[in-house]
């Protein structure tokens, strides 16, 4: 047998997304392609404060990349947040001869990865989360399987609205971002969309458009309102109130996270697996992986965390045009 080229491991880290086990499974499997040995870290950042750490085979990671959620388990760690911790983590990589550690997660994750790189920690990034919220990528592994779960869920809302008459206030994730809702609004055929980047906070406006639409013969309505603005029942409540058509609100939460990949995260998710490793192998240092112009490409974590991203104002424009507030027949 030929002589390990080095050690490299890898961790999941913040909230699970549908394709982490894919990216996971490329990162062990090129990574054994290219003569490195891989560690799988357990339970993120506090993995390898415990030293929770085993050698992977090939055959480890089969029949993985079908399955929602990360096989490596997460985890949000406080000890790890603290410097003492990532100081020790360090001590710990260097201790194992680590070479690379492989970082699959969301901004939190790699902000823990950044300050972890000051230590010596050649630290390697892989966007995984559902909330599309990291600037300098056009791709989070998990982002495509949520919204088309989210899609799912709020279609079969529509026919119990529809039934009923209703008006539906329908709550999807993303933290701060409004990504998924501005899809589902568009997927959706939502009557409105309300996201923390555009909502002015002017909900006499929403409420009067609501009673408008019900005058204009619409029967039933689906609001779709991003976690980032929250308060769903709450406003149900109020809209009820206001207008006097029956509402409901549902909260759509954790359920966006789980289920079975689709197509476009497990392939994003395992070439982007694979380019991590390739990142070690061209001597990369402290690189986050990522999609520009529709192909993958590597990022300095530095200047990664220069770069802003918002809404798009077009699509925003787009779900508003589609939406019932602007029949230009009349
Ligand atoms: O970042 C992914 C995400 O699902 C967000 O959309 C949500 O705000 C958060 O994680 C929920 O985190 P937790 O699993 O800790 O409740």
């Amino acid at each position: 047998m030929s002589e390990s080229k080095g050690k490299i491991a890898v961790l999941t880290s913040g909230g699970d997304a549908p394709g982490m086990n894919a990216a996971i499974r490329a990162v062990v499997r090129t990574g054994i392609a290219r003569g490195y040995e891989v560690y799988g870290v357990r339970r993120g950042y506090n993995g390898i404060l415990n030293k929770e750490l085993s050698l992977m085979t090939f055959h480890d990671v089969s029949e993985k990349l079908q399955h929602g959620g990360t096989f490596l388990f997460t985890a949000r760690s406080a000890e790890f947040g603290e410097e003492a911790g990532k100081q020790k983590a360090a001590g710990i990589c260097k201790e194992l001869g680590i070479e690379a550690l492989i970082v699959i997660g969301g901004d939190g994750s790699f902000t823990g990865a950044k300050n972890l790189s000051k230590y010596g920690v050649n630290v390697i990034g892989i966007p995984g989360t559902i909330d599309l919220d990291i600037a300098y990528t056009e791709y989070t592994i998990g982002f495509d399987t949520a919204v088309n779960t989210a899609m799912e869920a709020i279609d079969r809302l529509r026919e119990t609205s529809n039934s009923h008459e209703r008006c539906s206030v329908v709550e999807v994730m993303g933290r701060s971002a409004g990504y998924i809702a501005l899809w589902c609004g568009i997927a959706n055929g939502a009557e409105q969309i309300i996201l923390p980047e555009k909502f002015d906070n002017n909900y006499d406006k929403l409420i009067e458009q609501i009673r408008n639409n019900r005058k204009s013969g619409m029967t039933h309505q689906i609001i779709i309102n991003a976690e980032g603005i929250g308060h769903s029942y709450g406003l149900a409540k109020r809209i009820e109130e206001a207008t006097g058509i029956e509402t409901r609100a549902t909260i759509l939460g954790h359920l966006q996270r789980g289920g079975s990949p689709t197509a476009r995260d497990r392939v994003c998710a395992s070439v982007m697996g694979a380019y991590a490793v390739d990142t070690i192998v061209k001597g990369g240092r402290n690189r986050l992986i990522g999609y520009k112009n529709g192909h993958v490409y590597d990022i300095d974590i530095e200047e990664a965390f220069s770069i802003q991203k918002s809404i798009d104002d077009y699509e925003y424009e787009v779900a508003q045009i589609l939406d019932a507030r602007c029949d230009y027949s009349k």
